[in-house]
């Protein structure tokens, strides 16, 4: 019996790269569900494992290709199929395809999710590989209901505990074309939800006990439906009954108009926290990047935020070594992140990714041992100030929301989050996810902040 002739319906389904990718997955368990495909845990018991890809870093990619033969390996010729969604079959769907070793038997890009049913339908009938990777303009898919996985392990979690935070698609694809980046190719250009979609769906995670949403899209404060902006949609979902916090990502700085940061610094339920993708600190490098702002652009925007909004928290993403990049241009990176004292950061080696601008203007002439220097130095630097940062909260009181615990083990304290993001880890257990705690602040580490319980029979509904 070859490979195409069993009834596949077990799915194994894995996600690599951002939260994006984890929502996009929670559509196609929607989607498959809806068909009679049964999601499992085990891969070793699947007939289909589909990987939902990522294509941002090489590094993503290589990951990947390993990934599909150890599941080949592993199976010792047991049949099944494979499939690969996601962001980096839009860009390589020849190269999967014809490389034999892979054998990959189906692949969908971000926009034919819908198509899913009948791709596997076409690769296991007549063996053909079934692909779809066309990119949409309108493809929002407002009309799924995602199913979104509780995290929490159900073996530890007190009875009647609740999921906490939900994430909700508003805005796909991106039209800034960032001369790094392949997300405008593999995901298509911006399109946005219907507000009043959106708000339908956040009262329905409301009503099924989520107590945070996280608004997401490529560049999400660019969101815009007929009249409707970003500020208006973030203010209809505060008004939802149940959610208590509200979180967005990913913005870029062009679009923070003063009235949305009024938004957020007078809506309660708003969280005051923004990541606030840097990338790089020098003007040249900047004008390469195309970022459409300058160096001291971004330091006037992080000062009007912040006087806008006390206690803001601000992360950023960095990039080292981007094209012709010089020492002293690494240098002013490491000025901004001195002076602005973000509160975390993610950094990235630039990686040349195929068919973007960079690629084709630009050469990768910073050599991989330079940009391992220059980000090991920005992550010492950067560490430095996000332990300092957490230090200066040890004695203040915070209201966490807690989340599922970090470990399995019953005995593992409860842990929860600030209305700024950071971590923190309860000196003792038995809260259920969802709740609300008030904290004090009674140590800090330079990953997270340890916490007392200020008020033991505190709890949501009591408040
Ligand atoms: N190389 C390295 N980092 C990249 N990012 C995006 N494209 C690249 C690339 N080609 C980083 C940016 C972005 C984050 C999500 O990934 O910092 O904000
Ligand atoms: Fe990529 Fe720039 Fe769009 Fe972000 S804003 S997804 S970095 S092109």
């Amino acid at each position: 019996m070859s490979d195409k002739e069993i009834k596949k319906n077990k799915v194994f389904l894995e996600t690599y790269g951002c939260q994006m990718n984890e929502y996009d997955s929670e559509l196609v368990r929607a989607i498959l569900k809806k068909e009679n495909y049964e999601f499992i845990a085990d891969e070793r018991e699947a007939d289909i494992v589909m990987l939902n890809t990522c294509a941002i870093r090489e590094h993503a990619h290589r990951k990947i290709y390993g990934r599909v033969h150890q599941i080949r390996h592993d199976r010792m010729g047991k049949p099944v199929m494979i499939g690969l969604l996601g962001c980096m079959v839009t860009n390589l769907r020849q190269e999967l395809l014809e490389d034999h070793s892979l054998k990959i038997d189906f692949i969908a890009g971000p926009d034919s999710y819908k198509r899913l049913p009948d791709l596997i339908r076409e690769a296991s009938s007549d063996g053909t590989k079934g692909y779809d990777v066309t990119l949409s303009e309108f493809e929002t898919y407002s009309d799924i209901y995602p199913t979104r996985e509780d995290r929490g392990n159900p073996s530890t979690r007190p009875s009647g505990s609740l999921r906490v935070n939900a994430w909700i698609a508003v805005m796909r694809g991106c039209n800034n074309f960032c001369t790094f980046c392949v997300v405008p190719y593999t995901r298509g250009r911006e399109r946005s939800r219907d507000p009043q979609n959106i708000i339908d769906e956040v009262r329905r995670l409301a009503s099924e006990g989520f107590k945070q949403v996280t608004l997401l899209g490529q560049n999400v404060n660019s969101y815009r439906y007929e009249t409707h902006d970003f500020a208006y949609l973030m203010e209809e979902v505060s008004k939802v009954k149940g959610i208590e916090r509200i979180r967005f990502t990913s913005p870029h700085p062009k679009d923070f108009p003063d009235r949305f940061l009024d938004v957020m610094a007078n809506n309660s339920k708003i969280c005051k926290q923004i990541h606030l993708p840097l990338q790089a600190g020098n003007n040249r490098v900047l004008e390469m990047m195309d970022r459409t702002y300058t160096q001291e652009e971004f330091l006037g925007l992080v000062e009007k935020m912040r006087s806008r909004i006390p206690g803001l928290v601000l992360s950023t993403d960095i990039i080292v070594g981007f094209p012709t990049e010089t020492e002293e241009e690494f240098e002013d990176t490491l000025k901004v992140i001195s002076q602005v004292q973000f509160d975390s950061a993610f950094t990235f080696k630039y990686s040349e990714r195929k068919g973007t601008i960079a690629s084709k203007k630009y050469p990768d002439d910073v050599t991989d041992a330079q940009k391992t220097e220059r980000i090991m130095r920005l992550n010492e630097l950067q560490k430095g100030i996000t332990y300092k940062k957490n230090k200066a909260h040890i004695g203040q009181t915070h209201t966490i929301l807690i989340e599922p615990a970090i470990s399995d083990k019953p005995s593992h304290n409860s842990v929860g989050r600030t209305d700024g993001n950071k971590l923190v880890l309860l000196s003792q257990n038995g809260y259920r996810m969802g709740e609300m705690v008030k904290v004090k602040v009674t140590d800090a580490t330079p990953h997270a902040l340890k916490g007392h319980p200020l008020n033991l029979s505190f709890h949501p509904s009591s408040c």
